[in-house]
Formats: C-alpha cells, sequence, structure tokens
C-alpha cells in the first residue's frame, strides 16, 4: 500500500495510519474487555479477565452453560444430571470474589466443570458409570480430584455421559452409549462420539461446559478429544489421584482435562495433580511434578528444540488423502517452528505385538473384577455390591440396560477370573517386556522427548506403561470426521509435552465449534 504514495508524503500517512490502527485497535480492544456477550469457546483466561473487570458473574456464566445444555443436549446427549447447587456454588464464587485479595484465587475459580459420571461426588449428584444398577448409591466421599477441584473454587455443574461402564461391560455397545443417557453424539457429525469419556468430549466441544474432566485406561480421554476436536491431557497413571473413581485398573487408569485449549486444560491439571492419601500412586508420582505447577509451561516457542519421534506405521490412512496431507502439513509446522523431526523410526516387532497381544485384556479383565468389586463394597449404600450383584441386575433390568443387543461379555468374562493366577502373571509379564524393549527403548535410544502420532491410535501403548500423552485438535478427515494430533512421552514428561502441544496448538489454532443446527 505504501508504494502508491510518494516517498514525502509517506511520513504523514503512516502517522495517520498509526493513529488511525490505534483507534481501531483500543476499540477492538474495548469490546473485546467489555463485552463477555457469549460463553462460545471462552477460555477460562477470557472468563478470569471479565469476572475481574466486573462483566462477568459465575452465577450469569452457570445460568448461560445451563441454557446451552437446555438447547443442545435433547440431540447430543453429552450431559446425565446437571448439578441442582451449581448456581449456589456460582453465589459463593461471586461473594469470595470480591473479599479475597486479587491474585490470591485459583484459575479455576469460579469456573463452571463437568465431570465423568464415574467420578464420585458426595452431594445430589449420582455417581453411576451410566448404569442403572448405581443409581441411588450413596459414595463416602468425594473423588479425590473433586476435593481439590472445590478446594479450587471450581463450580460442579454436572455429570457427563460415558460409555457405560468406561466401556467395560460389553464389546458390542457402541461409543458414548450407556443405559441411563443413551446414546450420545459428535457434534460435528451426529455420529459416534468415541468413548469411554465420551460426555466430556461432546460437551466441551458444544460449550456446555467451560471444562470437564475424564478418564481413561486405555484411549477414554484421547479418543474422544480426538474426535470431537478437543484438547484432552491423560496424564501419568498416579500423577491424579483414583480414588472415588469408579475403576478399571490402578495399573493404568488415570484422571484427566478434556477442554477446548491446552492452556485450559492445563489449569485444570494443575487442580488435580498431586498426592491424595486415598490413593498411595500419588504419593510416589508427586516426585514429577514441577514446582510452580504446569502453566509455567504454556510456552508458545515450546517446539524448539524438542525432539519428536515419527513412526511411519501409525501415517497409514487408506486412501484418505486429506488426513494423510493436512497431517504432513503438520509435521512442517512442526519442523518450521524449530522442532527436530526424527522421521522414518524403525517398528520394532515388539511395537506391533502390543496391539496383537491378549495381555492387556487377560490383565484388566482380572483387574476390574478386583477393584470394581472393591469400589462397590466400599460404597455407604447401594442396590449392588459385586460383580456378582452387577451381572444378576443387568439380568433382573434386561429391557432397561439393553441386555438382549449389547449383553455383558465383558463382565461375564471378569467373573470367570480368580484373582491373579499364572495366565495373569504372565500377561503382566508380557505388557513390562513390550513397554521396556518397546516404547522405553524407542524414546531413550532416540532422545526423544515426544513420539507423534495422528488420532488416538498410539493409546495402547502409553497405556500399558501408564505413559502421559496430550492430544490437540489437527483437522478433519475426509468424512468430516475431526481428528487430533497426540503427543506422548515417557513417564512425568508432562511439561515437556505440555511445551510441544502449546507451542502446535499456537501454531496452528485448528480448534473451532461445531456448526450443527438443532
Ligand atoms: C439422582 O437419582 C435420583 C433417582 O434415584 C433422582 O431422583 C435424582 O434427581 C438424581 N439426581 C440428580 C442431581 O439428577
Ligand atoms: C497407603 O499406604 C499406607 C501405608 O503403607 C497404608 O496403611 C494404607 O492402607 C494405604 N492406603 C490405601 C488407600 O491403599
Ligand atoms: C477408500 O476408497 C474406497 C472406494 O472408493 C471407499 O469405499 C473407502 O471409504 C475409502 N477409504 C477411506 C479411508 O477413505
Amino acid at each position: 500500500m505504501a508504494t502508491k504514495y510518494s516517498p514525502l508524503s509517506f511520513p504523514v500517512f503512516s502517522s495517520l495510519l498509526l493513529i488511525l490502527l490505534a483507534t481501531i485497535s483500543s476499540r477492538a480492544e474495548a469490546i473485546k474487555v467489555h463485552g463477555f456477550s457469549s460463553i462460545k469457546e471462552a477460555t477460562v483466561h477470557d472468563i478470569q479477565l471479565a469476572f475481574k473487570q466486573n462483566q462477568l458473574t459465575s452465577r450469569k456464566l452457570v445460568e448461560l452453560y445451563l441454557k446451552q445444555i437446555t438447547r443442545l443436549n435433547p440431540v447430543l446427549k453429552g450431559v446425565l444430571e446437571v448439578n441442582p447447587d451449581a448456581l449456589y456454588q456460582a453465589d459463593k464464587a461471586d461473594h469470595e470474589r470480591k473479599f479475597k485479595a486479587p491474585g490470591s484465587l485459583s484459575a479455576l475459580h469460579g469456573i463452571p466443570i463437568l465431570l465423568k459420571d464415574n467420578i464420585a461426588t458426595k452431594d445430589k449428584l449420582n455417581t453411576t458409570a451410566g448404569s442403572y444398577a448405581l443409581l441411588g448409591s450413596v459414595v463416602p466421599r468425594d473423588a479425590g480430584v473433586v476435593t481439590k477441584l472445590r478446594k479450587a473454587g471450581a463450580i460442579i455443574l454436572g455429570k457427563a455421559s460415558l460409555s457405560e461402564w468406561s466401556y467395560w461391560r460389553s464389546n458390542a455397545a457402541p461409543s458414548g452409549w450407556n443405559a441411563r443417557g443413551g446414546q450420545g453424539k459428535n457434534p460435528y457429525t451426529l455420529g459416534y462420539p468415541g468413548g469411554s469419556s465420551s460426555g466430556s468430549a461432546i460437551s466441551v466441544a458444544a460449550n456446555m461446559a467451560a471444562v470437564s474432566i475424564g478418564t481413561e485406561t486405555d484411549g477414554s480421554i484421547l479418543s474422544p478429544s480426538s474426535k470431537n476436536l478437543v484438547v484432552g491431557i491423560k496424564p501419568t497413571v498416579g500423577l491424579t489421584s483414583r480414588a472415588g473413581v469408579i475403576p478399571i485398573s490402578q495399573r493404568q487408569d488415570s484422571v484427566g482435562p478434556i477442554c477446548r485449549t491446552v492452556a485450559d486444560a492445563v489449569y485444570v491439571l494443575d487442580a488435580i495433580a498431586g498426592i491424595d492419601h486415598n490413593d498411595n500412586a500419588t504419593i510416589q508420582t508427586s516426585r514429577y511434578i514441577p514446582k510452580g505447577g504446569y502453566a509455567q509451561f504454556l510456552n508458545s516457542d515450546g517446539l524448539r528444540g524438542k525432539r519428536l519421534g515419527i513412526v511411519r506405521a501409525f501415517y497409514n490412512f487408506g486412501n484418505d488423502t486429506i488426513i494423510s496431507r493436512t497431517v504432513e502439513q503438520h509435521l512442517k509446522t512442526l519442523r518450521q517452528r524449530g522442532a527436530i523431526l526424527v522421521d522414518n523410526l524403525e517398528i520394532a516387532n515388539i511395537f506391533r505385538d502390543v496391539y496383537s497381544s491378549s495381555s492387556e485384556d487377560t490383565a484388566l479383565s482380572a483387574e476390574f473384577k478386583k477393584y470394581i468389586n472393591a469400589y462397590l463394597k466400599e460404597l455407604v449404600s447401594s442396590p449392588v455390591r459385586s460383580l456378582t450383584d452387577l451381572i444378576a441386575f443387568n439380568k433382573k433390568n434386561s429391557k432397561l440396560e439393553r441386555l438382549d443387543t449389547y449383553g455383558q461379555d465383558l463382565f461375564i468374562t471378569a467373573e470367570a477370573t480368580n484373582g491373579f493366577g499364572n495366565a495373569e502373571k504372565a500377561a503382566l509379564k508380557n505388557l513390562a517386556k513390550l513397554t521396556r524393549e518397546g516404547f522405553v527403548t524407542l524414546m531413550t535410544k532416540n532422545k526423544l522427548d515426544a513420539l507423534v502420532t495422528p488420532r488416538s491410535d498410539v493409546s495402547p501403548i502409553l497405556a500399558i506403561g501408564g505413559f502421559p500423552g496430550v492430544i490437540v485438535p489437527a483437522g478433519f478427515d475426509s468424512h468430516k470426521v475431526p481428528f487430533g494430533l497426540c503427543f506422548g512421552g515417557l513417564k512425568g514428561s508432562e511439561p515437556k509435552l505440555i511445551e510441544i502441544a502449546y507451542g502446535f496448538e499456537q501454531a496452528t489454532k485448528i480448534r473451532k465449534p461445531p456448526t450443527f443446527k438443532t
């Protein structure tokens, strides 16, 4: 534009232009600051800023999310229950904000959060894993992560739907289905949402909650996050407490955030990570938590110097050239942002073995029986007290629980186990060997900071070793199904994974809200 003007007039023009630009930008700033007009894509940072500038209250915010739930949930079925006390908690947060020193409140103070329905709350909400069998059961206390969330001042907005029993009842049931809530839907396609933390991902994707929490045993955070174009963090096993979470396996279960942005997910992680004496694994694992927490790693230059491994076996998308092209473009971006791509890493047979081995199922089956029985036994009151009771309940209520359609094969297989015999011991030994000779060797030999894989296909490798992964929106495949790019690392590598994920997110900004019509 400047070339159109003579050099002499340019200074005059440019100073005029500067004034003009300054006016526009200060006006844009003013609009942004004063207009918390919509919850659409609102980040924790946006919300806290609006609180600070008296443009928004937690009560107003909860009302907006409840309105969105009323509008969208009949179609999407991402929310099982809303908390009758959410507005009371919002008023309490608004009151506290008035009297506490600025900066003394946590990032989650006054922020409405949705919890997967396998996370216990000792309040008016039920905790049922989506099953009628646990409706009316009374939990002994809040889950460890809920205690931490309440302490941080978060508002428990409600319970998110899920694949029933976190996908450990039946192989035949589709992702996102549970008896109480019905079939959850992907807001981008109105098809399957992935699972098992389906409702958590659906809800934040469709702006029905500010942030959410899911759980993962193998893929249950990473898969729905990928398919619903949101960010998921599956923490190192034991970084977050599993106490009060309806379990599958203490060896693999992990509780983590599902949110629209990496920063939001990191604020949630900061609130929930740490020691809980009802889950002893958190004591050992707490050594991984950096002083000052995880938010300090939200570094937009976080890709610089990071060594990222690429195993091409994960990059086979059939004839879907759209996803192939998008992924290659992302690899280019990672390189341009200073990452060192260690490409064409050999896929050892041992790596492939993770996918063909039955060891994980063998171990999980016996573990599920052990841990679900322990969970049910600890309830203050409950219609069911054991896996045996659960199976009987489903038979008795076969219509309600759709037993004819979906069966309960995983329950029955688990019920047939008898502790940790030779088969289970051999399975556990095999999983340890696959981890040691597979992922750990790959990462250490090549000095990798993360393994980069599209979608959530890497989840079994991370699952069996208790490793963390962060997934970030990456695009859409040829069927317009969203997918993410996943960064997996060794235990305790969350700081690096967050830097990498945030660097990628800031360089690409793929996330956008769904546009379906109701
Ligand atoms: C919990 O379940 C009971 C049915 O047993 C129901 O009456 C109640 O409304 C549920 N709680 C919430 C918060 O939806
Ligand atoms: C945690 O460890 C302590 C000491 O070993 C033990 O007494 C306690 O029962 C354990 N708690 C749980 C919840 O496993
Ligand atoms: C590959 O092409 C076939 C035939 O056109 C089609 O049916 C199939 O859905 C395509 N696969 C993918 C992954 O797009």
